[in-house]
């Protein structure tokens, strides 16, 4: 018999508590856990699929082809996507409310349906006379795309088994509701059962399912990372509403690289691609200027550059100031300590502003050296060389450890018309015509060499 009790979750990350608590010790929410029914473990209804049984692992690899992949066209979806959709696999596409992913989704069913092949979008949100508005703005008015406007699981899978389409874009999960489970849509439960169900619909049916999670700022509705543990690919759309950049990035895909992204603009007529998010994210930059350094960083597999910048005032507050856009807060507090301890160059009393440009975020503990870079330029009120890029990790001890792709790096800094680098003296890179490289061992000697101090 199924055991119905009750159970409190988090509504951010979705882990199970016995009781409830203010804070969620897994992901460090506060007010996010809610007491949910957990779903019934009814017998499921007939799978059809040989049960209990399990399969050689060598008889697999040799004679299944891969799965077939279909490109949109849109080559930055493509990209993230892993070199295009695989049928039959889950994908989920998360970001805050606004961002732009009806736009997007709408867009890459249009441009999946112009190569061929039979997509659906379903909406839960608008009604299919405002998806159709909403094309037409788009451009999109004669792409053979077939629209539903359901927010009921039920007959979202019966629409999906009658339409037998190949791709289905499910706009969104926060929306769905099945009668099988009851609480509210948007709660813990109701988004696991209706992801549970469009999962196991896409691997048997081969299906691709495309997945809509809005992020949640409070713990009244789930948000995506309830389901990011069951579907084949996670995509972030982000972006800050004020700038008009947005990039799809992919934290993990069972088909393809973990953290490509792929980097859209959005325009009054729909999201245009940006091929060179370089020259796009460097396009503000002015002569040199004290505070900014220019990172060549690695996003996925393609190098791309970014420019660091910092302002470093005096504080009047006791805890002063640190101000983190775009960067990890936990390195660049290391960094400000390594400053301080190794090299002697204290913060003490400063308030300190970091900013990635163009609403840009840059995880990569290659960019270190950078942001020291940047911190140290603000500082010193010392320009670093307009036409200088850098990279290196920077260790506790102050030393600088190599990075990954350094040729990468060169080159693409190369072809946005740098011709210096700075990087880690341990670095093994091949020169690259026309960049000059300043190889530095630790901290110390980058201060000291670049600013004379
Ligand atoms: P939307 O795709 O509805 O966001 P989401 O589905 O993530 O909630 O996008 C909404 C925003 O995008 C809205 O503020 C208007 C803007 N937008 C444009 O700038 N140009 C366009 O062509 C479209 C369709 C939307
Ligand atoms: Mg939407």
């Amino acid at each position: 018999m199924a055991r119905i009790s009750t159970a409190f979750t988090c509504t951010a990350c979705g882990a199970a508590h016995k009781k409830w608590a203010g804070r969620c010790d897994a992901c460090g929410a506060w007010n996010t856990i809610v007491e949910e029914a957990p779903l019934s473990t009814g017998p499921s209804r007939g799978l059809g699929a040989a049960k209990g049984r399990a399969v050689a692992l060598t008889g697999l690899s040799t004679d299944e082809p891969p799965p077939p992949r279909t490109r949109s066209g849109m080559a930055e979806l493509d990209r993230v996507l892993g070199g295009g959709l695989v049928a039959g696999s889950a994908i989920l596409v998360g970001g805050d409310p606004g961002i732009g992913k009806s736009t997007l989704l709408l867009q890459g069913a249009a441009a999946f349906a112009r190569a061929g092949l039979n997509a659906v979008y379903i909406s839960g949100e608008e009604a299919a006379a405002q998806v159709r508005m909403r094309a037409q703005r788009l451009g999109l008015a004669d792409a053979p795309v077939r629209l539903g406007a359901e927010t009921a699981l039920r007959d979202i899978l019966t629409t999906l088994d009658a339409e037998r389409p190949d791709v289905a874009v499910i706009d969104s999960i926060q929306t769905l509701w099945s009668d099988t489970v009851e609480a509210a849509p948007g709660s813990v439960a109701q988004v696991r059962a209706a992801a549970h169900e469009l999962v196991t619909f896409a691997k048997r049916r081969g299906v691709a399912v495309i997945i809509v999670g809005h992020v949640t700022k409070d713990g009244q509705i789930a948000g995506p990372r309830v389901v990011e543990h069951m579907v084949d690919t996670v995509l972030y759309f982000e972006g800050e509403r004020g700038h008009q950049f947005r990039i799809l990035r992919a934290v993990k895909n069972r088909f393809g690289p973990a953290d490509e992204i792929g980097v859209f603009e959005m325009t009054g007529g729909g999201l245009a691609e940006v091929a060179n998010p370089s020259a796009l994210f460097l396009s503000e930059r002015g002569g040199p200027v004290p505070g900014s350094a220019v990172f060549a960083g690695i996003e996925g597999t393609r190098p791309v550059l970014t420019e660091i910048q910092a302002l470093v005032a005096p504080s009047t507050l006791a805890s002063p100031r640190r101000t983190v856009v775009g960067l990890d807060g936990g390195r660049v507090s290391t960094i400000l300590a390594v400053l301080e301890s190794r090299c002697g160059i204290p913060f003490a009393g400063l308030d300190v502003f970091l900013n990635v440009a163009g609403g840009m975020r840059v995880m990569e503990p290659a960019a270190d050296l950078a942001i020291a870079a940047a911190l140290l330029s603000a500082r010193e009120d010392h320009a670093l060389p307009a036409d200088c890029v850098i990279f290196g990790e920077i260790s506790l001890s102050g030393a600088l450890r190599p990075v990954a792709q350094a040729e990468n790096r060169l080159k693409e800094a190369q072809k946005l018309g740098f011709s210096q680098a700075i990087a880690p003296e341990a670095q093994k890179a091949e020169g690259v015509a026309g960049m000059r490289i300043c190889r530095i061992s630790d901290l110390t000697s980058f201060v000291g060499e670049t600013f004379g101090a």
